[in-house]
């Protein structure tokens, strides 16, 4: 890895990172991404140099040759049956935001649940997981990064300095929690990893830096099939040596007519953050949708154990794509299956825990028991 002098600003450059000279618009890379560009995606401004940019590296997913893009993505999940979408292209800038405002609602109590039990024990995870070293802190989808401040704050405070690296798929988000960070912590440092997080956490191991606390918060646990959930917590657990820790948080099963609140709001703003997956088709796929012909759906399932979230379409309709040269037919009352949140119960944490190898050093949770943090340790690593 070298280090480069870009008009003034100190910037790291090795593989995969592109860094370039501000003025170049960052958001450009939210929809480079999808586009497929081969080397546009990895573009990012920085813009604001007062922020002090030696301390802020961004790495961008470079994908392979055979990786999906967008367009055939939708080609396979929209002409399916049920029709679906992978509920990862929620993030775009767009869609990131209104996942930001979805936080502050006060239907979404998962949010604000987590963020008090994370003041609570901040110390006292800091504490556990460090073991006296200092410590690096990871996080796969940090988004705009809020709740981790308090951690960052208890770090800081009890090492004098930090190196934050941040994972999620959006560039743009990534990059303004960022600058929000360092210009609010002068001895923080930053890589932020703008790619999902398998790549995110493959990256990281190769990077070997110093016992770590990795965060898996806001319940992105539960997007996940149970199959799939259970195999990215045993690859965490691979990519952890016996110094490291991993946070998790997870929502706990309870009353379903509060866990279907929290996924369809009064004001709409989630039906709006569903529907942006339509919109995303329309930016960048040509796609003809006309919201206002689909409805939000969200409903807990108690077989599945799950929050469900569709777009029933009101009508029989068909909508061209220009880009995958095709037109969907819906008929009325026919749904688009875009997420799953999965719930849990406290033992069933435990146990997934235990079955992906790691042991359980401390659970939190709030007193109507609706959130769970826990704090993990890869099984068989010495305890002190
Ligand atoms: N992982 C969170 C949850 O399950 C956030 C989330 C994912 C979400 N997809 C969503 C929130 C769709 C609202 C709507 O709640």
């Amino acid at each position: 890895m070298s280090r480069h002098d870009v008009r003034g600003l100190s910037l790291w450059r090795g593989q995969g990172q592109e860094l370039l000279a501000p003025g170049l618009d960052h958001r450009k890379a939210d929809r480079a991404a999808t586009l497929g560009q081969p080397q546009a995606r990895t573009l990012v401004g920085v813009s604001n140099a007062a922020v002090g940019s030696s301390r802020l590296r961004m790495d961008h997913a470079l994908r392979g040759r055979k990786a999906p893009s967008f367009a055939d993505d939708v080609r396979t999940s929209l002409w399916d049956v049920p029709k679906w979408l992978p509920s990862k292209y929620f993030y775009d800038e767009r869609g990131s935001e209104l996942f930001e405002r979805i936080c502050t609602l006060p239907e979404y109590y998962l949010t604000s649940t987590e963020a008090q039990i994370l003041r609570g024990a901040a110390s006292e995870i800091v504490a556990e997981a460090s073991m006296g070293e200092d410590l690096v802190l990871v996080e796969l989808g940090s988004g705009s990064s809020r709740k981790t401040q308090t951690l960052i704050a208890a770090l800081l405070a009890a090492q004098g300095r930090l190196l934050y690296v941040p994972i999620d798929i959006s560039p743009t988000i990534l990059h303004q929690a960022a600058e929000r960070l360092l210009a609010a912590y002068p001895t923080l440092r930053i890589v932020g990893k703008a790619m999902e997080h398998e790549q995110g956490l493959a990256a990281l191991s190769l990077e070997q830096q110093g016992p770590k606390l990795v965060l898996f918060l806001g319940s992105s646990l539960g997007n996940y099939e149970p199959a799939d959930s259970e195999r990215f917590l045993r690859e965490i657990r691979r990519h952890l040596g016996p110094q490291d820790h991993l946070l998790l948080g997870a929502d706990l099963c309870h009353d379903p007519a509060v866990l279907e609140a929290a996924y369809d709001d009064p004001t709409g703003v989630t039906a709006l953050f569903n529907k942006n997956l339509l919109e995303r088709i329309n930016r960048e796929l040509g796609g003809r949708f006309s919201t206002e012909s689909f409805d939000h759906l969200a409903f807990f399932s108690p077989e599945k154990v799950r929050v469900e979230m569709h777009l029933r379409s009101r009508i029989d309709q068909q909508v061209p794509i220009e880009a995958i040269g095709e037109v969907v037919r819906f008929s009325a009352g026919e749904t688009i299956h875009t997420e799953n949140c999965y719930k849990y119960t406290r033992e069933q944490l435990t146990t997934l825990a235990e079955v992906c190898g790691f042991a359980q050093v401390t659970s939190w949770s709030d007193p109507p028991d609706r959130f769970s943090v826990q704090l993990l340790r890869p099984r068989g690593a010495s305890l002190r």
